[in-house]
């Protein structure tokens, strides 16, 4: 059985990073899954889809043009891996995964990530859908706050403008709509450890997760 680390959480609780250095410190392979339905987004928005079509958004997913290549996410021969991170390609997102037939198209793909010697996957229902039987699981947490000031220093670092007082608002939004969705609810998977890394680093809840992985 090849392994599988799944780390789940809210928007900006800091699991894409621990997630990355997780993969990197086992040499896994890492699958950022809301990169997925970022790109699906993306991919919508300059096509112009309706974004109320959820039979045109599912087959926008089923077909994307993707591939990981190091750092980078390409789509149809184009570098987005900045582009995906806006702001209203992330609202977008979180939107159109409140469709049943869009998560249900970009499963495959998802599973297609996971490859010897093993995957860390970041994402919302990693652990409770998409890999139910992976040997660890966790579910990383921060306060409201400290998600935002985190959101907000990496969108300043990308370049793009931010007012902390909007992130807070769509950071609580998008919450309350990945919580409450009737599909894959972003609740902590059964048998996750959950980690509030409100007062942690990134090093900390990474040695946290390898701890666990360890025993
Ligand atoms: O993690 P990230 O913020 O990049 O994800 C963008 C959006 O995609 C989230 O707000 C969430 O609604 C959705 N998502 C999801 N299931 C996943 C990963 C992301 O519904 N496994």
């Amino acid at each position: 059985q090849i392994p599988v680390i799944t780390i789940d959480g809210p928007t900006a609780s800091g699991k894409g990073t621990v997630a990355h250095r997780v993969a990197d410190k086992l040499g896994f392979h890492y699958l950022d899954s809301g990169a997925l339905y970022r790109l699906t987004a993306l991919s919508a928005l300059r096509r112009g889809t309706d974004l109320a079509d959820e039979h045109a958004l599912a087959k926008l997913a089923e077909h994307l043009h993707c591939s990981f290549q190091g750092g980078d996410i390409i789509l149809s021969h184009e570098n987005v891996s900045d582009a995906i991170r806006a702001e209203e390609v992330g609202n977008t997102a979180s939107k159109i995964a409140t469709f049943p037939a869009v998560r249900h198209a970009l499963v495959g793909l998802q599973l297609g990530f996971r490859k010897a010697p093993g995957l860390v996957a970041d994402g919302r229902d990693m652990g409770s859908v998409i890999f139910p039987h992976a040997p660890l699981k966790v579910f990383l947490t921060a306060s409201v706050a400290a998600r935002a000031g985190r959101r907000y220093k990496q969108l300043i670092d990308k370049g793009f403008s931010a007012k902390m007082e909007d992130l807070l608002m769509d950071l609580q939004a998008r919450d309350d709509r990945d919580t409450h969705r009737t599909i894959a609810p972003l609740v902590p998977a059964e048998g996750a450890h959950v980690l509030d890394t409100s007062e942690m680093n990134a090093d900390e809840a990474v040695d946290q997760v390898l701890k666990w992985y360890a025993s």
